[in-house]
């Protein structure tokens, strides 16, 4: 489009990234660290599929189909990467749950649970199309 694209440091995506690196911090044991660092790249990825979706939208308002193909492939690998953090959050929040068994609150293991679940499968369906 002949325009040179400037950066902005985006507040949210950074606000995610904190969000990651305190779940590291607490320092929780090894599966349900893996179960709430695939939560947080879950979120980067519906973030990122968010404005793709907004971008491609705009785009195609403008009529610059180049834009909208390469944005909608781009579009479709971020819902890719999401499909696959979903797949291993499935196996991945079992083991972190598996691994509370033992210890004193089913709370926690819940919590992990319920951190994939509204994701699963529905990751920007119906949404900016
Ligand atoms: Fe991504």
């Amino acid at each position: 489009m002949d325009e040179s694209p400037k950066g902005k440091k985006c507040k949210g995506m950074e606000g995610l990234i904190t969000e990651g690196s305190e779940m590291i911090e607490e320092d929780p044991g090894n599966e349900e660290l893996d179960a709430g660092l695939i939560s947080a790249a879950q979120r980067v990825e519906h973030y990122e599929i968010a404005g793709y979706g907004c971008v491609r939208t705009y785009a195609r308002l403008l009529g610059e189909e180049d834009a909208v193909s390469l944005l909608e492939q781009t579009l479709e690998e971020e819902k890719e990467a999401d499909q696959k953090l979903t797949s291993l959050a499935e196996q991945i929040n079992l083991q972190a749950g598996d691994s509370d068994d033992d210890e004193e609150e089913d709370g926690d293991r819940r919590a992990v649970k319920v951190s994939s679940g509204p994701q699963r499968g529905k990751a920007g369906k119906g949404r900016n199309r």
